[in-house]
């Protein structure tokens, strides 16, 4: 069996906000396998970035456990930490925020080369940088590396940093809402070089979006994972969280999904909520905090106990759902 590149167990993570503590995670379960892409979807606030934060190893979880390579986390010790800093990397939504508008593509590329050894000398770096930016398909290479950030469009900025995360031949890349601040056409083409890298170099990829309509077409041989106010709701292989949604939250999503062929999105049943309003992270409903919302409500199911991600019969994802029959395991 392949040991996951890194494993939350009963993960949550709390902040503090005018002196209350807000669960902005809680009990989240999760394991990314080499050479898989991952995508993280859901509203604004549901903790799709903390969860990628926590993956990364930029934020720590305030209760459970996170394991890398099969390790707790704490349990690696000074340059094995250096080592894993370098795995895991991420990718912001904003290369214009994450990129010094005061150096050039070419120095941006050498400091993390440098400061980690990764390059021989003064001609092995550049041949390194070289390197980097056809695997981005920043190309030529030479019209790109003495340019400054505000030289480039946007796109290109966001291929810079996608370099900059693969000086460190990371195993894992969480491009959080990496592509949502380009333009529409660009943005395949982004994805594109990152389904790319992900088979030539076997990166993992968590990507994070809240457009399911993205997550299908660029994690359709990899798993999506629904969220909904701090927890994971639903999650499985793509092609049945998209044909076979279960949890009524993801049926909801994938109702709103516009199609491509303008006959199917007609035909689209239209789920209606019985409410839009998310609830605040100060007065989560008790039980499924999707029950307010949740048009297959049954009071004394619903608000009871949280819902556990159980296995369903006939399909291959796990969902949270009380309303649900679980498919016996074993
Ligand atoms: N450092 C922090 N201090 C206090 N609250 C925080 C902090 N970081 C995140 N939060 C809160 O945690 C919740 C989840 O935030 P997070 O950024 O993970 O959501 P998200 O799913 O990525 O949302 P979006 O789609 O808007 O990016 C939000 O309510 C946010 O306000
Ligand atoms: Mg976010």
């Amino acid at each position: 069996m392949t040991t996951p590149l890194i494993e939350l167990r009963g993960v949550g993570r709390t902040f503090e906000a005018n002196g209350v503590l807000l669960p902005v995670l809680q009990d989240i379960d999760l394991q990314v396998n080499p050479n898989e892409i991952l995508c993280l979807v859901g509203e604004s606030g549901c903790g799709k970035t903390t969860t990628g934060k926590i993956v990364a190893g930029l934020l720590g979880q305030t209760s459970g456990e996170v394991l890398v390579n099969g390790r707790p986390r704490e349990s690696y010790t000074g340059a094995e930490k250096t080592l894993l800093r370098r795995q895991l990397q991420i990718v912001h939504q904003d290369p214009f925020a994450s990129l010094n508008p005061a150096h050039t593509i070419g120095q941006i590329l050498s400091f993390p080369l440098q400061r980690h050894g990764l390059v021989k000398d003064r001609a092995d770096l550049r041949r390194r940088i070289w390197e980097l930016l056809t695997l981005v398909d920043l190309t030529p290479p030479g019209d790109i590396v003495n340019k400054y950030p505000h030289q480039l469009s946007g796109g290109q900025r966001q291929r810079v940093s996608i370099a900059r995360a693969l000086t460190v031949q990371p195993k894992l890349i969480v491009a959080d809402e990496a592509v949502s601040m380009v333009d529409v056409s660009i943005r395949v083409s982004i994805l594109k070089t990152l389904h790319r890298l992900k088979d030539e170099l076997g990166l993992a990829i968590v990507f994070i979006t809240h457009d399911l309509a993205l997550a299908k077409y660029f994690a359709w041989e990899g798993r999506i994972g629904v969220m909904y106010l701090g927890r994971m709701v639903e999650i499985g292989p793509t092609p049945d969280m998209i044909m076979h949604p279960q949890h009524p939250y993801t049926r909801a999503l994938m109702a709103a999904v516009p199609e491509a062929d303008p006959d199917i999105t007609r035909n689209k049943q239209h789920i209606a909520l019985r409410s839009d309003d998310i609830p605040r992270l100060s007065e989560i409903p008790r039980g499924c905090a999707f029950h307010p919302r949740c048009p297959q409500f049954k009071a004394g199911v619903c608000d009871g106990d949280v819902p556990l991600l159980m296995p369903v019969q006939g399909v291959t994802q796990t969902v949270a759902c009380a309303n649900l029959s679980p498919h016996p395991v074993g």
